[in-house]
């Protein structure tokens, strides 16, 4: 039998994905419901929660859910819209982020720009995911769950509470996979190189410092994601974090060598 095939369990399984309506998250709730997964697709924005739903490959099998994230009200209400419409939902995916700006460096950033990005990434991350946990632990059911984070959780990337938020998630993923392995729980990052993909305005000359060549897109991210999710291809992967980046981390202050 293929390996590949079927690797969820929809009649059993069904996910959760924050920041669904652009980008890496759209990318990853589109492939889950094209692998038949009953998917609640969350986003800030309806209009994008429903174009990506429309260009989904089984709309039928996704829901929408719109919401502010920084909220902890809001990420209640997700979690019980979630139960409601999906029961138990074994599957979660962190993707949702504010935008990244340049100008908020390390003497500019305010303060509510500051807390908006520790609160959607690390706080709502830390949240949903043990609620979810709770859930699933209650019920012997066993999970999944998949955070992005950024190469910026090692390196600074002159956006402090970008780097910083990408850091504490890091960890957090370490923390929440350690602690939840022994109930069949695996928590692992996805880290994306510089993807075109809506979050931060990715300047093409980038791709001259990666290896492959160009900038990736949201799509190069959807197949990892898909894969570390599935219990059936990664069932022993936990606590780690899978690199997307088309070979961007390689790079250091030497120009490769010239070949011929
Ligand atoms: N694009 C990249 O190059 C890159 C690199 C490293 C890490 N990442 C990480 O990957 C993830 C996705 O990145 P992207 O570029 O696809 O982002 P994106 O900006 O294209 O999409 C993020 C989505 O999150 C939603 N969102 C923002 N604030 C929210 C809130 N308060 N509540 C609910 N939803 C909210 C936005 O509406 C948006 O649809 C982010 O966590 C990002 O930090 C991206």
């Amino acid at each position: 039998m293929s390996l590949f095939t079927s690797p969820f369990d929809p009649a059993r399984e069904a996910a959760l994905v924050t920041g669904a309506g652009n980008g890496i998250g759209r990318a990853i709730a589109q492939a889950l419901v094209g692998e038949g997964v009953r998917t609640v697709f969350a986003d800030l924005h309806e209009d994008r929660v429903l174009a990506a739903i429309k260009a989904a490959p089984r709309p039928e099998l996704a829901l929408p859910w719109v919401g502010d994230l920084a909220q902890r009200k809001a990420c209640d209400a997700l979690l019980a819209h979630a139960q409601a419409s999906l029961g138990q939902v074994t599957h979660f995916v962190h993707s949702a982020s504010p935008p990244r700006r340049e100008a908020d460096h390390a003497m500019a950033v305010d303060d509510e720009t500051w807390r908006q990005m520790h609160a959607v990434n690390l706080d709502a991350g830390f949240h949903l995911s043990r609620e979810l946990a709770r859930r699933l632990i209650a019920a012997k059911t066993p999970g999944s769950f998949l955070l992005l984070t950024s190469l910026h959780a090692g390196t600074p990337r002159n956006l402090p509470h970008y780097s910083t938020a990408k850091a504490g998630m890091a960890m957090l993923v370490k923390e929440l996979a350690k602690s939840w392995g022994r109930h069949g729980i695996r928590v692992n990052a996805l880290v994306p190189g510089a993807i075109a993909a809506g979050g931060f305005v990715a300047d093409p000359a980038l791709a001259k410092h990666i290896p492959l060549g160009r900038l990736g897109q949201a799509e190069d991210l959807a197949p990892l994601a898909v894969a570390v999710l599935s219990h059936k291809i990664s069932g022993y992967v936990t606590g780690a974090s899978i690199v997307v980046d088309g070979g961007l981390s390689l790079t250091n202050w030497f120009a490769p060598p010239e070949l011929d």
